[in-house]
């Protein structure tokens, strides 16, 4: 009897194992990417045909491989990432089992053009469903182009899984912008059939997270922890910038992107009560630690890493989101304006606070027209008596006083500005220093200005590129049309479109976020709130509105805004206190904080 179990022969063992590592076309470009990566480059060029069905072509600048690699590299458990069983545990390559061009050169039309930086030419390898073709010399540069066509021919049932090109376009580009997301330094470009569908160029983490999250910089805080060996960077979008969907959730373990869940929980718990319950945290977080805390080993495709420390990085996770958020419990003291820096000073017990903007450009503090429009003759008259004695002493517990009109020519004559916790604006004096509340202040501003606007003047306005058609329920609707006018002046222009339909066609010309509309929905809701406190519906509608689009909490000020709002701040007839009845200044004595030092 012949025996029942056979060996099975290479080729048919190389088929199946591709069907591990090769699931579609993204998975093949995650690959080829990946090795690029690892290879150093700094430009990566990726092309399809028909979603990759018909072709992809991966080309980059990297250290390229001789003519001996290149027949090495299509070989099973061939690679140059790890020569021992120790190097598995402290893996520093996206790519380690010397598995992924075999695979790949199993079930296609394989062709590897590379050269290496000293080589005289280039070498191109031709594989076809594992069976190496040809060898022979190219002229081309340093870097490697590998073209995989016919991907699956010789597996149909595979093939025919394949999904629509659209799909596996999608696929390919999902996948792409969570690899750039880790190597913001690499160029990234994708095109299909000649259309250019991503095209990153390299750039430093924030911008890079700010392409990627399609959220404007200044939306973004910055994250960070660094403790015994477990290093955490990153932003997260502030929670007037997060939305409904959790596409934009990115975790980056060392360059390789992953999907944890308790991850994702920390930051949201991280943000406190700061987001709203049908909202999702925006962020991307760049982790490092020890490479042997790690292990890569455990999927097939590394789409899964376990981590030896979980629990800890979780909780680190959530601590340093609250620490960029603000939330208690920060406890840095950086100074990092004009290029000194300095220990903390413990002031009390809890003071600790964090300055982020460099000193002000004096230049920016007179320069350009008055941008928010609101300095009238009558305005500034105002401010010249005014006097910011009116600061709310309660506020600061040792020695805080009111502001002399001494204070206010100091302010104005080229002051020292921070921003401090992304919530204050602190400017020195000559005896001391003042806060300004950020949000506070700009809601005042705005106020201001929003009232004169519905009051005489319209406001200026934006066209959209598309209008949106915005269907109301009948109570929003009766609103809505009773203050047309007062939102017409607010900057918005629309056109009645059917039965409690309107059709947006511009928008108030600073509002930056309105959420397609749902700010009008949202407008309508808390004006109805502050109508029901007391206030007139105007003054309801304006609030609602200068709450929604004055800078908030938590964001980040250029010098730029900062010095805006300390020039209109004390141009509008009422800097102290804020439109819903928050003071906006405070000031603390130099004498104060020298007694902190007797
Ligand atoms: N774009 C490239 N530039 C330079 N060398 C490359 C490139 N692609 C592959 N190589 C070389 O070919 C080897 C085999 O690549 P392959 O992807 O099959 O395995 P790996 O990256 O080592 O491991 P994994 O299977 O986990 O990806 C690599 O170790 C590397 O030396
Ligand atoms: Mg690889």
């Amino acid at each position: 009897m012949t025996a029942i179990i056979q060996r099975l022969d290479e080729n048919l063992i190389k088929k199946i194992s591709a069907g591990e590592v090769v699931e579609r076309p993204a998975s093949v470009v995650k690959e080829l990417v990946e090795n690029s990566i690892d290879a150093g480059a700094k430009k990566i060029n990726i092309a399809l045909r028909a979603g990759g069905k018909q072709t992809i072509i991966v080309a980059d600048d990297g250290v390229g491989m001789s003519r001996d690699d290149l027949s090495m590299c299509v070989h099973r458990h061939a690679t140059s990432k790890m020569s021992s069983a120790s190097d598995l545990f402290q893996i520093h390559t996206l790519g380690f089992r010397g598995e992924a061009l075999a695979s790949i050169g199993a079930v296609s039309h394989l062709a590897i053009d590379s050269r290496t930086r000293d080589a005289d030419e280039g070498t191109r390898l031709i594989v076809e469903g594992g069976i190496e073709r040809e060898m022979r010399g190219i002229g081309r540069a340093q870097g490697t182009t590998i073209s995989v066509r016919n991907l699956f021919f010789n597996t149909p049932a595979r093939r025919k899984f394949l999904r629509h090109v659209d799909t596996e376009t999608r696929h390919t580009s999902q996948m792409l912008v969570h690899l750039a997301a880790g190597y913001p330094s690499i160029g990234f470009e994708l095109k299909h059939e000649d259309r250019q569908l991503i095209n990153f160029p390299p750039t430093d983490r924030k911008q890079r997270a700010a392409d990627l999250l399609a959220v404007p910089v200044k939306g973004l805080v910055d994250i960070v922890y660094d403790h015994e060996g477990l290093s955490i960077e990153g932003v997260v979008a502030i929670p007037e910038h997060c939305n409904r969907s959790r596409g934009k959730q990115y975790i980056i373990v060392r360059g390789r992107p992953i999907h944890s869940r308790s991850m994702v929980e920390a930051v949201t718990l991280g943000y406190g009560g700061l987001l709203p319950d049908d909202r999702y945290a925006i962020f991307m977080l760049w982790l490092e630690m020890d490479p042997r805390k790690i292990d890569v080993n455990v999927h097939p495709m590394k789409r899964e890493i376990r981590l030896a420390n979980e629990t800890h990085v979780v909780a680190a996770i959530e601590e340093a989101v609250k620490g960029g958020l603000r939330l208690p419990d920060s406890q840095s003291f950086v100074y990092e304006g004009g290029g000194s820096s300095f220990q903390p000073a413990q002031v009390g017990e809890d003071t600790s606070v964090s300055f982020s903007a460099p000193e002000v450009d004096s230049s920016a503090i007179h320069s350009g027209p008055d941008e928010t429009g609101i300095a009238t003759k009558r305005d500034l008259d105002h401010s010249a008596q005014m006097s910011f004695s009116l600061v709310a002493p309660a506020t600061l517990p040792n020695g805080d006083e009111g502001l002399s009109d001494g204070d206010i020519a100091a302010v104005r004559d080229r002051p020292k500005l921070w921003q401090m916790h992304n919530q204050y604006i602190v400017l020195q004096i000559a005896d001391g220093l003042i806060f300004i509340d950020q949000q506070a202040a700009h809601e005042r501003i705005n106020y201001t200005k929003a009232m004169r606007q519905v009051e005489a003047l319209a406001g200026e306005c934006q066209q959209l590129l598309f209008p949106l058609k915005l269907e109301l329920g009948s109570a929003d609707f009766a609103v809505f049309v009773e203050f047309r006018d007062d939102f017409a002046k607010l900057g918005f222009i629309f056109r009645d479109f059917g039965e409690r339909t309107i059709l947006i066609e511009a928008i108030p010309a600073e509002l930056e976020h309105w959420g397609e509309g749902e700010f009008i929905y949202q407008l309508i809701n808390e004006a109805r709130d502050g109508r029901a406190s007391g206030r007139s519906w105007r003054e309801a509608l304006v609030l609602a509105y200068v709450r929604k689009s004055s800078i908030k909490k938590g964001q980040k000020l250029s010098a730029v805004e900062m010095n805006r709002i300390v020039e209109h701040l004390p141009k509008t007839p009422d800097p102290h206190i804020g439109p819903s009845g928050k003071p906006i200044m405070a000031k603390i004595q130099l004498s104060t904080i020298d007694r902190l030092f007797t």
